[in-house]
């Protein structure tokens, strides 16, 4: 499974890149609005940082508008993935970037019915919101059992399920036992993977173990 991480914020993602963990990036209008920097600045420099995908949205609703903006957005690197909403202008929009060439990741995806849409349009990447799903009182991980389902029948189908709104280690781990293809993850949440208290007092004891030999490793 691949991981992407869920920010527009360059300095958590150079710290990121050097663990070589990530293998791409998500940004969102909000993620860019929280840096307050020039859009087009943070993406070019996120595309420097990383080889994989660099998801950039467009901000456009109407299809001619959004397949221009996601035409400008292509430009910028080779890496960009652009970002559309599942709407029909966004599926519309995906379904001609697609032809050309261009990876596109179809984002707001909150049921399997709009999942079959997006591959249909040839999306690159298809985004369920699990989090999001779990705010209003829904199960968001079974949409991605479904969603996962529903693509391995038809082998034809070459959209990876990017699992999105990821608020825990646990969504990731469902995610992983369900076959998704990729989770985007915010930072924290990164950090908290590695995290295990077992991990910490087991450190600690070899450690001072290691201490009593009186011996150094690198002599
Ligand atoms: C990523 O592509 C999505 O925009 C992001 O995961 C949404 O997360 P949120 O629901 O925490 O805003």
């Amino acid at each position: 499974m691949k991981f992407f991480v869920d920010t527009a914020d360059t300095e958590e993602i150079r710290e990121l890149a050097d663990t070589g963990l990530l293998d791409g990036v998500t940004t969102n209008p909000s993620l860019v609005a929280k840096t307050g920097r020039d859009f087009f600045e943070v993406l070019k420099e996120i595309c420097g940082l990383i080889d994989g995908p660099v998801s950039a949205e467009v901000a456009a609703t109407e299809y001619k508008a959004m397949l221009e903006e996601g035409k400008k957005l292509a430009g910028l690197a080779e890496n960009i993935a652009v970002k559309v909403p599942l709407t029909m202008a966004g599926l519309k929009t995906c379904a001609e970037l697609s032809r050309a060439g261009t990876q596109v990741n179809v984002t707001l995806c909150f049921s399997a019915a709009q999942a079959i849409l997006a591959a249909k349009a040839g999306a690159t990447f298809v985004s369920p919101f699990v989090g999001r799903l779990d705010d209003i009182g829904q199960t968001g991980m079974d949409l991605i059992g479904d969603i996962v389902q529903i693509y391995d029948n038809y082998p034809a189908i070459t959209t990876e399920v990017l699992v999105a709104s990821i608020r825990n280690p646990t969504h990731i781990v469902d995610a992983a036992l369900m076959g998704a293809d990729v989770c985007t993850i915010p930072p924290a949440v990164l950090k908290q993977l590695v995290s295990h208290p077992l991990t910490d007092k087991g450190l600690a004891a070899f450690l001072a173990d290691w201490e009593k030999t009186g011996q150094n490793i690198l002599g």
